[in-house]
């Protein structure tokens, strides 16, 4: 195995000792194999240690203040969206001749909130009864149930284009549902189950040629490659910080200024407003219009470390050592008997690998894997829709990171067998 390693490896192993709980000896004296990164990522040191120092050093309120701490952790607060931003390739609205203190980027709670900020506020703007939101199977409930309950209250229609047998996007499929009632299409950058990369810069030109908006989540994605919303040209995208190695608590959404200066708010609260009278309310413009109420400071900031590192690391070392865990995972599960790996080949997802083993329920043998000290994830994946598609409740997920290592695949591999073994003995 050790002969694999190649030297794009080895600076993922440095990559590695980032992680403290990566070290992590549990109570059985079992090491941690952590194999459900598609869950939350685990985050380096120093993003641990930004949080300690938000709070140890700075810890005051945003924008509303004049005194020095207030000035320290605004300055914080405003550095990690230019991160942001330029992690996200926005546009420089200087170049725009626009106030320093806008920004395309606004600071959520995470993938759900902003998608339900998108879904809420642009669509009460912007939806007519007949009108349709384009959905397909990949999706995670956070990019269909908020779609749903806007699509009710609106009198619009989703509508759903299948998948590929393989786990693609059925793109005739998809264009035979492209139509001038299309208002919104939301597709996933990567999806959480079967790894699927869709051609998010493909679907959002054909979306436009139609006059529809394309929101893209891209939760999964974030930690697997560059995102460039220039380049997608797409009208929202949305992310989480704790996918990212960044804390929980915290996510992102951009969107195109034009567009979130035509949406209303979603929540009404203090920080958003410009002038507050007894019969109505005027706002700010964004991001502040979409950040009522007191950010999580302290894990948006962290957010900005995480960036940090990941560009430190850098996408070659991250791409190269997960695909190597994807290809190494696919050869070693396909040949154990009665394991089915769900989705495309390794060439067209990112490294996760939903997989069932015949005659094992997922929840069981995710049980027996915890037990061989490897964290898998056992579930239908807040995906339903995508099983059903499959005619199945769950999978068994292994999802991989830049931390992950060729001997926790083999280990993962072992556990499999050493299960089935025990499982079909038990049986009889
Ligand atoms: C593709 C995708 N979208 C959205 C979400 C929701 O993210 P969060 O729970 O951070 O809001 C997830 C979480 O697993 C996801 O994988």
């Amino acid at each position: 195995m050790s002969a694999m390693i190649s030297p794009a490896a080895l600076t993922a192993a440095g990559v590695r000792r980032e992680f403290p709980i990566l070290d992590r000896i549990g109570d059985d004296g079992r090491p941690l194999i952590y194999l459900d990164t598609g869950a939350t990522a685990q985050k380096p040191q120093a993003v641990i240690d930004k949080i300690t120092e938000c709070y140890e050093q700075f810890n005051a309120n945003v924008h509303r203040g004049v005194h020095p701490l207030h000035e320290r952790v605004t300055a914080e607060l405003e550095a990690s969206r230019k991160k942001v931003a330029a992690f996200l390739n926005t546009r420089p609205l200087d170049e725009l001749d626009l106030l320093d203190d806008v920004s395309e980027i606004i600071f959520t709670a995470g993938t759900t909130m902003g998608i339900n900020l998108v879904a809420h506020a642009w669509g009460r703007q912007f939806l007519q009864p007949g009108d349709e939101i384009l959905l397909n199977h990949l999706e995670h409930h956070a990019n269909i149930v908020p779609w749903q309950m806007i699509a009710a209250e609106r009198g619009a229609k989703v509508v759903w284009c299948p998948l590929t047998p393989d786990g693609l996007i059925d793109l005739t499929k998809f264009d035979q549902l492209l139509t001038p009632r299309t208002k919104m299409v939301a597709v996933t950058a990567m999806s959480n189950v079967l790894g699927t990369i869709p051609p998010v810069a493909e679907i959002v030109r054909r979306a436009h040629a139609v006059g529809a908006k394309v929101l893209v989540d891209a939760a999964q994605f974030a930690p697997h490659g560059p995102i460039d919303v220039q380049a997608w040209d797409a009208d929202f995208v949305v992310f989480s910080g704790h996918k990212l190695y960044g804390p929980t608590g915290v996510g992102v959404l951009y969107g195109k200024l034009e567009l979130l200066e035509a949406m209303g708010p979603f929540l009404g609260g203090g920080n958003m407003i410009d002038e507050v009278f007894d019969d109505y309310s005027t706002y700010k413009r964004p991001p502040f219009k979409f950040e009522a109420g007191t950010l999580p400071i302290a894990e948006a900031i962290a957010l900005g470390t995480a960036i940090d590192r990941v560009q430190a690391w850098g996408w070659d070392v991250i791409h190269h050592q997960e695909q190597l865990l994807l290809e190494a995972c696919h050869a070693r599960l396909e040949n154990i008997p009665g394991v089915k790996i769900y989705g495309p080949g390794v060439d067209q997802k990112g490294s996760i690998v939903s997989f069932t083993v015949e005659g094992i329920p997922a929840h069981d043998l995710g049980t027996s894997l915890g037990r061989h000290g490897i964290a898998v994830r056992a579930s239908h994946h807040c995906a339903k829709p995508l099983h059903r598609c499959y005619g199945i409740d769950a999978t068994t997920r292994a999802s991989f990171a830049v931390y992950n290592t060729l001997e926790e695949v083999e280990a993962l591999g072992e556990a499999l067998e050493a299960t089935r073994q025990v499982f079909f003995r038990r049986r009889g």
